[in-house]
């Protein structure tokens, strides 16, 4: 068994998280203090958005010198202290690995061309941000390739030296003492080198067939997850597969490659349907049976949990909390949803900061939309929603400073009470001990997702109204009417019965 199997992880964008110079944005002195309050939520591990010196085209995922702090969030001496610190609060930290891209102004650019994909002429492809995925290049008198902005050039992961700077990269972190990483869009590393246009689906949206999941990624992956497990024993090896396709997302998740990818089929969905969630669990079941998935519902690339599915109902919002923290899997808490953050509301283009809101904006204006239409639309593709100042349940604000982000923030109504909402499921579920339980029993009944782990029986009441379980046993978490062997589960509860009490 590994460490990390059992674990709860908690990502902390970097920015927003906790200002400890009182600039604006979050830094390593801010996430230093804030520890004993993660310890006292209770979650095992941190996975950090990148923090490394960056064009900021892209919020850090646009690197331009992966061995060193930007500036923003502190010092080397920094990083080392809140390191230190973690290790002592028993805290497991990942970092973010961007090796897709770098950012354009990152020296390799200028000193190694050779290191990026080039071509005479671009084919159809777009980039996931959307317009052309290539750019022209006067000094190559030749075309780049960026699947992302035109700040972030893709690497040429055919040319070995690539791979070399790659393992100097890890080891560097390793021995800063990271336990982790997280591999941003890991499965876009290669392309058809042949470049044949890519098709578009009926709603004329492009299908990314050429240019992800390609020949060669596969040994990528497992030439990288296999270094850094011979320079750490027990290292944790997460994937982000930039797809919602369970097979795909799934196949990437084995011993030579990666712990575990991330579960977008269930962690991205846009609307709460008890059913499809049901059946994505049952489905990770069949796809991951005998590896771990991964549990969350929020991001920094998506509406939070709070807005997008719970539609501002705490209730609900506690109910996928519940799911997200007792299904088979490891967990991933988006930073804020333990105090039940909303969306950050935007008035203004000037308040965006994401590149992909940005450019939808931007692209709706020079197709002639007013103002209004494009900001709607900007705000529809904006992940700025998301990535809005914590707000505390102790009321210490994020910084003193003016915020990185502007927009509303909206004030999390009884942060507390969802705080220790999500303390006390923390503490039940380390003390329980059921986290690497397979489910004897996964099944929906009416409105109704339940399984058996262990000694435990977990229901989780979508319904609106009562449900009545009848089973020997005691509520162990959350609450329910008992009388006998009848057990009523309210609208919108999660509950734990322990059948061998
Ligand atoms: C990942 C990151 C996202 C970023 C993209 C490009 O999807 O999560 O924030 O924009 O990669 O690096």
């Amino acid at each position: 068994m590994h460490w990390f199997e059992k674990s709860v992880f908690y990502e902390v964008y970097m920015k927003s998280f906790c200002d400890g110079n009182q600039d604006g944005v979050g830094d390593f002195i801010g996430l230093k203090e804030r520890l004993p309050y993660l310890r006292k939520l209770g979650v095992d591990g941190l996975w950090l958005t990148p923090f490394y010196p960056s064009m900021q085209v892209d919020n850090g995922y646009d690197v331009s010198d992966y061995k060193a702090i930007d500036p923003l969030y502190g010092t080397i001496d920094d990083f080392r202290d809140f390191m230190k610190e973690a290790k002592q609060n028993e805290m497991k930290i990942i970092i973010d690995i961007v090796f897709n891209h770098t950012a354009i102004n990152h020296k390799w650019f200028k000193e190694h061309p050779e290191y990026y994909v080039w071509k005479t002429k671009p084919n159809n492809w777009e980039s996931f941000f959307g317009g052309s995925a290539f750019t022209f290049h006067a000094k190559q008198n030749a075309y780049y390739y960026h699947s992302f902005a035109k700040e972030q050039v893709d690497l040429n992961w055919g040319n070995p030296d690539v791979m070399a700077e790659a393992k100097q990269i890890l080891r560097f972190w390793l021995e800063e003492g990271v336990d982790g990483f997280r591999f941003d869009v890991i499965n876009n590393l290669t392309v058809d080198k042949a470049f044949p246009d890519n098709p578009f689906d009926q709603k004329g949206e492009m299908i990314h067939q050429y240019d992800r999941n390609q020949r060669g990624v596969k040994a990528i992956i497992a030439e990288l997850s296999g270094f850094c497990r011979a320079n750490k024993e027990d290292v944790f090896l997460v994937g982000e597969i930039s797809s919602d396709n369970l097979d795909e997302i799934a196949s990437y998740s084995e011993n030579h490659l990666l712990d575990v990818t991330f579960n977008f089929n269930l962690g991205s969905i846009e609307n709460l349907h008890v059913k499809e969630i049901f059946d994505e669990l049952v489905r990770m079941e069949e796809a991951l049976s005998d590896r771990m998935p991964t549990l969350f519902f929020g991001s920094h690339d998506m509406g939070r949990l709070m807005s997008r599915l719970a539609l501002q109902n705490r209730m609900v919002a506690k109910l996928l909390a519940f799911l997200m923290l007792t299904a088979r899997g490891i967990p991933f808490i988006y930073n804020g949803e333990e105090v039940g953050m909303r969306n950050q509301i935007f008035q203004s283009i000037d308040e965006f900061r994401d590149v992909q809101g940005i450019q939808a904006y931007e692209l709706a204006r020079a197709q002639g939309l007013s103002e209004k239409e494009a900001l709607k639309i900007g705000t529809e593709k904006t992940r700025d929603v998301g990535r809005g100042p914590l707000v505390f349940a102790d009321r210490k604000p994020f910084s003193k400073g003016k915020p990185w982000i502007l927009g509303r923030v909206e004030t999390a109504t009884d942060a507390t009470d969802m705080f220790q909402f999500y303390s006390r499921l923390l503490k039940f579920r380390k003390d329980a001990d059921f986290q690497t339980r397979p489910y004897e029993k996964l099944v929906l009944e009416g409105e109704t997702i339940q399984f058996i782990r262990g000694r435990y029986l977990f229901v989780a009441n979508f319904g609106e109204t009562d449900f009545l379980v009848k089973e020997a046993g005691v509520v162990v978490f959350g609450e329910a009417k008992q009388n006998g062997n009848d057990c009523t589960i309210g609208p919108l509860c999660g509950v734990v019965i322990d059948l061998e009490a």
